[in-house]
């Protein structure tokens, strides 16, 4: 299978990775070329232009920021060149997006599958994201040797708009479950609690969740450096929660704070850093003005 990788940031450049590792040639663009340079060393070959990656390679991944970067991408950028190409788009997107993006793929004359992950960098380097798709079975079996370099059991939920609105109500829950998490550990310290004796109950109790761990490290540190998922991305994706709840006529008012806290993140500085500092919002504006 020819394949080319647009958008080598965090997760692209580590999925990039990954693909070369298990033997895959791939072409690969990205806006800011320099980004490319750590992959080339690994064996990707370089594209100057969308379209020209577009032209090597029968399957075209997208790992872009968001829904206008990658129709932007696909629909003015490759455009034309899309005829006879699968496209498997991986960044976080709202179904609407990717249903429309489908259509226009199509159009063109080309096939669209949407693959959203859960995971990371760290899990996209393994191969063991948990990967979701939508579109047709057909395409979906087709685009399995890739998908099974990124994941051990890659999963057909539907049609397209299916996926996506599964990794978004994952990532609500990612965003929920660090808010919550956060608040209260703030609360056990200002109020003199031990937090490993608060830890302790919580980690016997039914509302345990391995996220908490996996972050308290860094939180109880401030240590938000080094993201694997930033700051700004999760913002975003539970804006795209809320929007796909409201058109699923769901009411998701009671997130509106948590959006609003997170918007907060801009002037604060946090938006490329790891999604845990959504820590230093929580502690109070003039906390999260201290932040890094
Ligand atoms: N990181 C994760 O753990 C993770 C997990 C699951 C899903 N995702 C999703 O995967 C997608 C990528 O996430 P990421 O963490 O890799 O983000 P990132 O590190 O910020 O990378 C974003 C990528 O999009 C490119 N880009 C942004 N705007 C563009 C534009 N207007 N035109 C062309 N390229 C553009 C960037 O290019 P430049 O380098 O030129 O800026 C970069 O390659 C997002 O949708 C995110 O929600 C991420």
């Amino acid at each position: 299978m020819t394949a080319a990788l647009f958008g080598t940031g965090l997760l692209g450049g580590a999925i990039a990775q990954r693909l070369l590792s298990c033997g895959q040639a791939l072409w690969i663009w990205n806006r800011s070329p320099d980004r490319g340079l750590p992959l080339r060393t690994l064996g990707a070959q370089q594209a100057a232009t969308p379209l020209e990656a577009a032209e090597r390679a029968q399957w075209l991944i997208t790992v872009l920021s968001d829904g206008p970067s990658t129709r932007e991408l696909l629909l003015e950028q490759i455009n034309d060149g899309l005829l006879g190409r699968n496209v498997i788009q991986m960044g976080t997107i709202g179904p609407d997006e990717s249903r429309d993006l489908a259509e226009a793929v199509t159009r063109r004359g080309g096939h669209y599958l949407e693959a959203p992950v859960l995971g990371s960098k760290p899990e996209a380097l393994a191969g063991t994201l948990q990967l979701m798709a939508g579109g047709s079975p057909e395409l979906f079996e087709q685009a399995l040797p890739l998908l099974r370099h990124l994941s051990a059991a890659p999963l057909h939920l539907g049609e397209v708009g299916s996926a996506m609105a599964a990794k978004l109500a994952l990532n609500q829950l990612i965003a929920s479950l660090t808010h919550a998490f956060s608040l209260s550990l703030h609360l056990v310290q200002r109020s003199g609690v031990d937090v490993q004796a608060f830890m302790d109950v919580l980690r016997g109790s039914a509302l345990y969740a391995p996220t908490f761990d996996k972050k308290l490290e860094r939180e109880l540190k401030g240590d938000y450096g080094n993201p694997n998922f930033p700051t700004a991305h999760l913002r975003k994706d539970l804006a795209l929660f809320q929007a796909a709840a409201r058109a699923a006529d769901l009411d998701p008012q009671g997130l509106d704070g948590l959006l609003a806290l997170l918007q907060n993140a801009t002037p604060a500085g946090l938006d490329p850093l790891d999604y845990c500092a959504l820590h230093a919002l929580t502690a109070g504006h003039r906390a999260a003005a201290e932040q890094p």
